[in-house]
């Protein structure tokens, strides 16, 4: 996919995120809708939402793909990583990222935004596919944006 038909896709992904998140709801119908508009556009592998507990672990949330990890760790996998440096992490091959948790032999590359409520980080988007090298800054510029919107 060129990088302009990415930015398109994600320009439309912003306009129908606005139109469908519902400030009034809890996160969980909020997410749930994301990775639906998510894989409307891109048809990842698995795309969805883990979120920090009570126990202070990552635990799974809504999604859309094969059953994953119900609960990660901080520090650990792609996604505790993500939470713990409080910053998205692209890797283009998954087999290459130490601790990578692979809740599918099938996922290839990944990448992981953390969400934040002011300061702290509160969950984290998840999105694998079976490609290598499949995400990028402009998947990262949008899928930052995108979560920037959504009620915490
Ligand atoms: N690969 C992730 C675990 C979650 S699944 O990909 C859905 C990780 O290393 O944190």
């Amino acid at each position: 996919m060129t990088k302009q038909a990415k930015q398109e896709l994600y320009e439309q992904l912003l306009i129908e995120a606005d139109a469908v998140i519902d400030s009034n709801i809890s996160w969980i119908g909020n997410t749930a809708n994301l990775c639906a508009l998510i894989q409307s556009h891109f048809q990842h592998w698995w795309c969805g939402f883990y979120f920090v507990n009570t126990n202070n672990q990552l635990e799974l949330g809504p999604f859309v793909g094969p059953v994953a990890c119900t609960l990660i760790s901080h520090g650990k996998g792609v996604c505790g990583t993500a939470w713990k440096e409080q910053k998205t992490i692209i890797v283009p091959d998954v087999h290459q990222f130490e601790g990578h948790i692979a809740c599918s032999a099938a996922s290839n590359s990944e990448i992981v935004v953390p969400i934040f409520k002011g300061e702290t980080t509160v969950a984290v988007l998840d999105i694998d596919s079976v490609e290598f090298n499949t995400f990028d800054e402009t998947d990262q510029y949008y899928l930052e944006r995108l979560v920037k919107r959504l009620p915490f």
